[in-house]
């Protein structure tokens, strides 16, 4: 019998595309939304609400993708930032543990690969945030593994399907269609996954159950000028308007860290999984745009 998964945050940016995939794949999805619209809206920072919920819906997977992760604005709002990305995990693992109601409850818990810092490649014992979206990040991994969870720490990109919320593919593009000039950074460093390649090993990780923190993302990595070069090389638009920049040359609120690569051997040895090259994750970013 299909896994009936619980997804909550699923009408975020990840949300929105991995729950048509897991529905597709066969799998039982219910979708937790904060909207009266969403499939189940219980409120995540109501410990009682959260146990009478589960109990009734009694899912065989919880993926949790609810948080706050706009970087800036968590820097300028921490408690919102806290609220979203360390107490929902704390009074959910909470409402896991008091409810069990199956043995095999198995939580899925997405995290980012902001909580590096210093020089790539990462291993996952690396984690150093440097900014309050990181911090609060790793301090969530600290409340989901204290029940039997998968954390992951990942990056994608791609086309966003969440209505108001562009994604950094839908920046460059849309600019370089407008044609619109962009500073891009030539001294950040990641190591994304195209959506739909995160949301396939998401499903790899449903099956498989296996519990740790695990980087996720390409087995490679490129700075994000380099992304925006190749990327509208393959969508033939005029890379005269990337304008490459060093971070120090631009003026944010919070401070990024420079180099998030991840290093990838341990997700694909123990979930026997060979991760792509970040070319091939633009090739397939390219295609949301054509
Ligand atoms: N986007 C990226 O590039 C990226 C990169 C690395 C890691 N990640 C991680 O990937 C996961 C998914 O990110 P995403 O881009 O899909 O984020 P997103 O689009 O912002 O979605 C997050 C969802 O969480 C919900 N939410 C926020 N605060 C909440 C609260 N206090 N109670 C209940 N629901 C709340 C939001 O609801 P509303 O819609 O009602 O606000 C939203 O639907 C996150 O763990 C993030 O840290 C993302």
């Amino acid at each position: 019998m299909k896994k009936k998964i619980l997804v909550l945050g699923a009408y975020g940016f990840l949300g929105s595309s991995l729950c048509p995939i897991l529905k597709k794949f066969g799998f039982e999805i219910i979708k937790h939304g904060r909207n009266k619209e969403s499939e189940t809206n219980f409120n995540m920072s109501d410990l009682s609400d959260v146990q009478r919920s589960l109990k009734i819906l009694n899912p065989d997977v919880i993926i949790n993708l609810i948080a706050f992760t706009n970087v800036d604005e968590c820097e300028k709002n921490k408690n919102k930032a806290e609220m979203a990305n360390v107490k929902v995990v704390k009074i959910l693992t909470k409402a896991i543990k008091n409810v069990s109601m199956k043995n095999n409850l198995h939580l899925i818990h997405i995290s980012t690969d902001q909580v590096y810092n210093g020089r790539g490649l990462h291993t996952e014992e690396d984690a150093e945030p440097i900014n309050f979206y990181g911090k609060s990040k790793y301090m969530g991994e600290k409340e989901a593994s204290k029940i039997g969870s998968t954390i992951l720490r990942v990056n994608f990109i791609g086309k966003s399907n969440k209505a108001g919320k562009k994604s950094l593919s839908d920046w460059i593009v849309e600019s370089l269609r407008e044609k619109k000039k962009i500073n891009v950074f030539k001294d950040v460093i990641f190591s994304p996954l195209h959506i739909s390649n995160l949301c396939k090993n998401i499903m790899v990780v449903v099956e498989k159950q296996l519990s740790g923190i695990f980087n996720l993302g390409s087995c490679n990595g490129m700075s994000k000028a380099e992304f925006a070069f190749q990327l509208s090389k393959l969508l033939n638009l005029d890379e005269n308007l990337i304008n490459p920049v060093n971070l120090k040359q631009v003026k944010l609120t919070a401070d990024r860290p420079l180099n998030m690569q991840m290093n990838v051997k341990k997700y694909e040895k123990m979930f026997k999984v060979s991760l792509d090259d970040v070319k091939e994750q633009i090739i397939l970013t390219a295609n949301d745009y054509k």
